[in-house]
């Protein structure tokens, strides 16, 4: 090794003793008669003095390092005079007595410290020393601890990793493909996975029992904060298994992690339907780190003449405690907010439970003092609250409520992010309905089974359907989901008809999977977690860019190496591909 020791580990026990370190210059200062240098690798910074009276053509030539210089640089552990508690080696610094340049380096188009003057473009182009930076390298040593735990806890539980192949045909996960001509066989294309969903129930045919695998999943779709088109899923499957055991065993994984990596004891773990989740929180991932809990209020509301409630589907509200004493300029804001385009709400009403007992509203001229007392025992409220209440259609009035509630959670610090409050949301309906297409969607995906006892309403009432479909919610985030499958070969035909494949379609696309059900197929189910998710999660970010080491912009492009590309004519011939490109290219 060219070093005796890493930038993050000498202390005060190594005093005087002889070392080698390597590493980056991450800043230099010239106090006259001293030199000082910060040297930077992975594991920490180590202070570097030069002194101009012991030697004084050693401390000139160290003036001419640039920054980000990778140089080697011996000498002597001495205890700081001026101690530096922040750092793990702010009690000492090395006496060089001789240094190395093992290499020199252009000025960085940004600094590189735990505070960079770069913009996101800026670090996105130069990632690899945006990596250099404490913060960005220890989200991926978090990445790292994360994938190691999960092996050991699936392992200890007798999983095995399976790879599964990245050339294969589309499965369906609701979103688009990626695509990979084939060379050849012209005219023919692969499709990256969206996930391995049809190769690990395969295992399951071919008896591998559990199963799991950290791996790449490909979905060409919309890019927000918590998507990337390539991120990375924990998939696992199981056999001979009831939902109750997976539950069991993946709620395992989630304490495991929380403990070993976060030293987080997880105390409760709740489940809650898929119904009950929208009743009370408007949405299937509800935050359930603080309450503010959906009360509907039609019962209540109608019948006043008030042509806003009495024309919508549901009037829902929110009881925000404390919050009476909002400004109009406040309430205004609020209304604005359930106004975006993005939330959809026509307007919004709110009822101030005022100190003193009275209660004042945007709508006294509609209901009397008596009758908002009414609302406030629907409520729970006290003197102090405010009340906030939507109306419109059940969906609407859902989302934009939901959104609300977590502004105010936001608002009132309700949503701290060392604060982890898991649940399971369960019983999923098995299908969705689309009005665009007028047809009947999988919640899930295709291969989810029903539950038993509703398979008979799937010829007389599909939507009511339920299915064994679950998701892990954390912080109002969806970590993961997963379902137990069918596998019995005419319930899954049957699956298909109802998503509006012709036989032939569905033997075309997941004939290899039918077919594999007829040869002793056993009752199997799985889940994924978003491993992207999951660290971002854990390092309290809301974007799991952060978490990834070569990320893609929200425009899906790698801007450090330029992708995607225009490809050369002579590629496009080979693959016998006609491509139409836009004049600026
Ligand atoms: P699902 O589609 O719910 O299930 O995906 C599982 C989890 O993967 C994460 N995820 C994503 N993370 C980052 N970027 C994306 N574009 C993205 N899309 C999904 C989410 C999600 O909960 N085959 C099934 C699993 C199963 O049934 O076993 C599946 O893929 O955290």
């Amino acid at each position: 090794m060219l070093r005796t020791h890493t930038c993050g580990e000498l202390t005060l026990s190594h005093k005087n003793q002889s070392v080698t370190l390597t590493g980056w210059v991450q800043r230099s200062r010239d106090l006259g008669g001293m030199t000082f240098i910060d040297l930077r690798d992975r594991y920490g910074l180590t202070q570097l003095v030069f002194n101009m009276e012991t030697d004084a053509a050693l401390c000139l030539e160290a003036r001419k390092l640039g920054r980000e210089f990778v140089i080697s640089a011996s000498g002597v552990v001495s205890e700081r005079s001026n101690k530096n508690p922040k750092m793990a080696t702010g009690d000492i610094e090395i006496t060089v007595q001789h240094f190395e340049i093992l290499n020199e380096s252009k000025t960085p188009p940004f600094t590189i410290e735990d505070n960079t003057d770069g913009g996101d473009e800026l670090r996105m182009k130069y990632r690899y020393l945006d990596l250099r930076r404490s913060v960005v390298r220890d989200n991926l040593l978090l990445r790292h601890r994360m994938g190691i735990e999960t092996r050991n806890y699936l392992n200890d539980q007798g999983f095995i990793e399976v790879e599964t192949p990245v050339l294969i045909k589309s499965t369906p996960e609701g979103a688009r493909d990626f695509v990979v001509p084939s060379r050849m066989n012209e005219g023919q294309f692969y499709a990256l996975p969206q996930s391995p969903q049809t190769f690990k129930q395969l295992l399951m045919v071919s008896g591998f029992d559990k199963y799991f695998q950290i791996v790449k999943c490909f979905r060409d779709e919309d890019l927000r904060a918590d998507r990337q088109p390539e991120f990375t899923q924990i998939d696992c499957e199981m056999s001979f298994i009831t939902q109750e055991d997976i539950l069991n065993t993946f709620e395992g994984l989630t304490k495991y992690l929380f403990k070993k990596v976060k030293e987080v004891d997880i105390q409760t773990f709740p489940r809650m339907s898929f119904a009950d989740a929208m009743k009370y929180y408007g949405n299937d991932k509800p935050d359930i780190r603080f309450g503010m809990k959906f009360v509907e209020l039609n019962e209540l509301v109608k019948g006043h003449d008030f042509k806003v409630f009495d024309e919508a589907e549901l009037v829902v509200g929110i009881n925000a405690p404390g919050c009476a004493v909002y400004t109009r300029k406040q309430l205004d804001a609020l209304t604005d907010f359930v106004k975006r385009p993005q939330h959809g709400a026509a307007g919004l009403v709110y009822v101030r439970y005022q100190e003193d007992g009275t209660l004042k509203s945007s709508v006294d001229k509609f209901y009397t003092e008596q009758e908002l007392k009414r609302w406030a025992e629907a409520f729970d409220a006290k003197p102090g609250d405010l009340m906030l209440i939507l109306a419109g259609t059940t969906a609407k009035a859902h989302k934009a409520l939901s959104e609300l509630r977590l502004e105010m959670g936001n608002q009132l610090g309700l949503r701290n992010p060392d604060v982890f409050a898991p649940l399971w949301v369960v019983d999923f309906p098995l299908l969705e309905w689309d009005e665009e297409t007028a047809r009947y969607y999988a919640m899930h995906h295709p291969f989810t089974s029903p539950k038993p006892e509703d398979i008979a309403l799937l010829d007389s009432d599909p939507g009511k359907v339920r299915a064994n479909a679950y998701d892990i919610v954390i912080n109002g985030v969806e970590v993961g989901g997963g379902s137990i499958r069918i596998h019995n070969r005419d319930l899954q035909k049957k699956m298909f008809t109802l998503l509006g494949f012709t036989d032939e379609d569905a033997q075309a696309q997941f004939g290899f999977l039918m077919n594999a059900f007829e040869y002793g197929a056993p009752p199997h189910g799985g889940i994924a977690f978003g491993f992207d998710r999951m660290c971002s999660l854990f390092g309290g970010s809301d974007s799991i860019r952060d978490y990834i080491a070569f990320p893609k912009n929200n425009s899906g492009r790698d801007v450090m190496i330029d992708s995607p590309a225009p490809i050369k004519q002579e590629q496009l011939d080979e693959l016998k591909l006609i491509v139409n490109l836009p004049k600026q290219l």
